[in-house]
């Protein structure tokens, strides 16, 4: 299974360091299969000392240049990152990222040799809509997207389960899952969305789940260890 920690704008440089700190000797203990993934804030990227992945939640797709305020392919390098978030919904939504962008992005760290994590997820007025509008919505984000890429992961996060809370039912990730795999085949498909130490056990448990993409219930490395552990 893979766990992915998605710290979005949490945490601090000297927190990070703690946190992994912690994890580690609080994960000691977990399958050698298991995979953890961790996202930490871009002041935080460094060269740790640990088995875990270090990913970034977003980069520039360009070597260097004037972009103001974005970070590239040679910041990255300074510190061995390989590894990339994109698609989130909080970037489409919140800062406005197109399926153009993203498949330059895609296209650019693909062709770096990046393992892309990328995600894909519809709003709760889609969801209302009934599974078919669901499952066009969620086919229209592979546009442009390479999904035979063999370092790719997708994580499939439905909006209106994002930070409240409230994660989709078995029923609505099992269905769902189902539906994606049909499509992606071998690509391992992670479900994000509200995952937590009380329902991590049934989400895992669910054919086509190969791991859990966790925003908040990743923050504090004690409770994203147990559910590592759980
Ligand atoms: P959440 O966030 O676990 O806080 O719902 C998940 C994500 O946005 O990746």
């Amino acid at each position: 299974m893979i766990f992915a920690g998605n710290f979005k704008t949490n945490h601090t440089r000297q927190s990070t360091a703690l946190y992994i700190k912690e994890l580690t000797q609080k994960t000691k203990a977990k399958k050698e299969e298991d995979r953890i993934i961790l996202f930490p804030p871009l002041t935080a990227i460094d060269d740790y000392e640990s088995d875990f992945t270090i990913g970034v939640q977003n980069a520039y797709h360009i070597q260097n240049g004037a972009y103001t305020g974005e970070i590239g392919l040679e910041q990255l390098d300074e510190f061995g990152i390989k590894t990339i978030l994109i698609g989130h919904s909080e970037r489409r939504e919140h800062l406005g990222e197109s399926q153009e962008l993203l498949t330059q992005k895609f296209n650019f760290f693909k062709e770096e040799a990046f393992e892309i994590i990328y995600c894909i997820g519809e709003p709760l007025e889609v969801r209302k809509k009934g599974f078919e509008a669901v499952m066009k919505y969620l086919l229209a984000q592979f546009d442009g997207i390479d999904i035979a890429y063999d370092k790719l992961i997708i994580a499939y996060e439905p909006i209106w389960a994002i930070g409240t809370g409230r994660s989709a039912t078995v029923e609505e990730i099992s269905s769902t899952h189902r539906a994606l795999k049909n499509v992606i085949k071998e690509t391992a498909l992670l479900y994000g969305g509200s995952a937590k130490l009380s329902n991590i056990k049934e989400i895992l448990s669910i054919a086509g789940v190969d791991g859990v993409l966790v925003g908040s219930a990743s923050l504090d490395a004690d409770g994203f260890s147990k559910m590592v552990l759980a």
